[in-house]
């Protein structure tokens, strides 16, 4: 059965996503009986294509990586009509696809434009899968409710840990049990920088040499002062514990007052500096943090090194739970988009 899929915003995940497709194509259609036709795409920078008869994916990557435009795109279909002009809004609402994959620029802050592409597609009635972390922090049980409303899906895998399945873990494997509390590691960057610093780098050399392989932006603030983590402990608050947080009930601190000293100092005490995210519920309700611990090395988060993620879930029946695995990445976060649209496929189908 085809799906047909528009893009909003053609950057690292979109194209991910998009590899993804194409390399496992026969194995999609084998094992699930999926076919994803995506028919539109819309990018601010690279521009915008859509067919209704459905774009060839290839010949859409090969443009932007050669640096043209989308709007170069070759269409053999004859007499389809391929539209080039189309906007984001426009592709959401005109374009032929049941699902849109919003995959633009993430504003914690005000979470737009994605809050109104989300908000635009559900008045549609079509399906948004995201690995933004703007509409899901922000507007989550709004967002959901229009969903529902016009009977489609919001789905979000993707804004917390990449493809490593968090959010799918904590909905379908662990449905039953109660969820006390979530701690882990959910921003890579900090985490590289920390285990760089463990080997002998101080501070500024690390976070250069984390600007120049990719993983901190020019700007690092997003991550070394934690805002990115407090997304993330926001997102899985409204979603896994029904708790509707705002950044103010947050307590944050990033890592930018971690010297060398101080990670010699906890390496003598078999313990490490790591930036932990938890949400735990108390008797006063929830308790939210971003904050720079000091773990024993016994404690499964003190070995995650690099840029690898984890998260620990504290559950009733099955004690600690904790999932390890990437937190960023083109195929690793493309990969949450199909997670997300297989899910969809599934729920269609049955
Ligand atoms: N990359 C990862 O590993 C990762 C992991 C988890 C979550 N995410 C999230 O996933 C989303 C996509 O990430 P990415 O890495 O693919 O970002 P990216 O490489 O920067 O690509 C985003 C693309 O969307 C375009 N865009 C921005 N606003 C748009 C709009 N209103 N309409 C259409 N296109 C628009 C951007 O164009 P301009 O350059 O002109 O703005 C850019 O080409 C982001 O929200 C990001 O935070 C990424």
């Amino acid at each position: 059965m085809k799906r047909r899929i528009a893009l909003i915003g053609f950057g690292t995940v979109g194209q991910g996503f998009c590899e993804i497709l194409l390399q496992k194509e026969q194995l999609l259609n084998e094992k699930y009986g999926f076919e994803a036709e995506i028919v539109a795409i819309s990018d601010t920078l690279k521009g915008s294509i859509s067919c209704k008869k459905g774009l060839d994916i290839q010949q859409c990557i090969d443009l932007v990586n050669n640096g043209q435009k989308l709007d170069e795109y070759k269409c053999e279909h004859g007499n389809c009509e391929c539209g080039r002009d189309w906007d984001s809004l426009a592709t959401i609402q005109n374009s032929n696809a049941d699902i849109i994959c919003e995959l633009a620029y993430t504003d914690v802050k005000t979470g737009q434009p994605a809050i109104t592409h989300c908000k635009t597609a559900f008045k549609n009635g079509k399906h948004i899968v995201t690995s933004n972390k703007g509409p899901a922090a922000l507007q989550y049980s709004e967002l959901k409710k229009l969903a529902e409303k016009n009977k489609v899906k919001f789905m979000i895998e993707g804004t917390v840990m990449s493809g490593s399945p968090v959010i799918n873990l904590a909905e379908g494997p662990l449905a039953g049990c109660t969820i006390s509390a979530i701690k882990g590691i959910l921003n890579g960057t900090t985490n590289y920088m920390l285990t760089e610093m463990e080997k002998g780098m101080g501070y500024a050399e690390v976070l250069k040499k984390a600007q120049e392989l990719g993983y901190a932006e020019a700007d690092p603030t997003g991550d070394v002062e934690g805002f990115d983590a407090m997304a993330k402990v926001i997102i899985l608050a409204n979603v896994l514990m029904d708790v509707p947080l705002g950044a103010g009930a947050v307590h944050r601190e990033g890592i930018t007052k971690i010297t060398s000293e101080m990670i010699e100092s906890a390496k003598n005490e078999n313990t490490r500096w790591k930036l932990i995210s938890t949400i735990e519920k108390t008797e006063n309700g929830i308790a939210a943090s971003v904050k720079p611990e000091k773990l024993a090395l016994t404690d499964p988060l003190a070995n995650i090194m690099g840029a690898t993620n984890a998260l620990t879930f504290s559950t009733d029946l099955l004690g600690d739970v904790t999932i390890v695995g990437a937190g960023a990445g083109k195929l690793e976060t493309g990969f949450s988009i199909l997670t997300d649209i297989l899910a969809i496929h599934r729920q269609i189908k049955n």
